[in-house]
């Protein structure tokens, strides 16, 4: 399928391994190998190859050339990392890395199952598959944001679904994961959650000025979204986040799987 939008590079560069992808930084230590999936302008990565030195490596791996060489220039010269642009869907890797992981990549990928395949098959047997991802059918805001946003976020999820996307990744995991024969699957909460006063509020809330810039040119040519209806949600947003927000809770799990050793008879 054809990118459909851009993730923003300025959200992407804040992201790290420590706030953004904790359950994996529990997982990690030196001398592992990690392929990291959709690993955009590289924070996490960059993260993730620190943790596994001494003698450990991580290749960051997106199917945007323009974050991957934003990821490369970011951090050229670090020990342990390299970056690659390539999509989840044609990966080709066989028994390669300890760990295979995927952050709020797969909630953008139709044939999710192909995806988890592929992964699957990249971990060495006795190696780790970790995604983190979203259920965007069960984000919350208080109080009620404006009604022009309520519109725009539920043309947003039916246009997803539309083209393959699961908005309830998140609670689906754990049983794809054992669909693909992933022993010891475990799910941790990773919700994010902001309040009125805490640091990274306004930030949290902005991403979905993000989404609206990125996503809908894509879902007005698709016939999902109104140019006036995208616009009044660009419009109203902000002073509701200004004014009126005070908290938003976005349901997140880290779901993690072991490849067998041996495949079951
Ligand atoms: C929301 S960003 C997440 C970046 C980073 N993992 C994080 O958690 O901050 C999603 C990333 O997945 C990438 N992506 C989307 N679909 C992909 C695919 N099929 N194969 C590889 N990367 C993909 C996007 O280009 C984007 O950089």
């Amino acid at each position: 399928m054809a990118q459909q939008h851009q993730s923003s590079g300025a959200v992407l560069d804040r992201r790290t391994l420590a706030n953004d992808h904790r359950r994996l930084a529990g997982l990690l230590r030196p001398g592992l190998s990690v392929l990291d999936i959709g690993c955009g302008t590289g924070g996490i990565t960059r993260g993730i190859a620190e943790a596994v030195q001494p003698g450990g490596a991580v290749l960051g791996l997106d199917r945007d050339a323009g974050h991957i060489a934003r990821a490369s220039a970011r951090f050229a010269g670090q020990a342990g990392l390299s970056f690659a642009c390539g999509d989840v869907l044609t990966l080709d890797a066989e028994a390669r890395f300890d760990v295979v992981t995927a952050a709020r990549t797969l909630q953008w990928v139709p044939r999710l199952d192909e995806a988890l395949a592929r992964m699957a098959r990249a971990a060495k047997p006795g190696g780790t598959i970790v995604v983190l991802d979203y259920s965007h059918e069960r984000l919350r805001w208080q109080p009620e944001p404006p009604a022009s946003m309520t519109r725009f976020y539920a043309a947003f999820l039916a246009w997803r679904a539309g083209l393959g996307m699961e908005n309830s990744l998140a609670d689906t995991l754990a049983e794809r994961f054992a669909a693909h024969g992933l022993a010891d699957v475990r799910v941790t909460n990773q919700d994010e959650a902001a309040r009125r006063g805490d640091p990274g509020f306004e930030a949290a809330l902005e991403i979905w000025l993000h989404v609206i810039d990125a996503c809908g040119p894509a879902m007005i040519a698709a016939g999902a979204l109104s140019e006036l209806e995208r616009d009044e949600a660009r419009r109203d947003y902000p002073g509701w986040c200004r004014a009126s927000a005070e908290e938003q809770r976005m349901v997140l799990r880290a779901v993690e799987g072991t490849r067998p050793r041996r495949a079951s008879a």
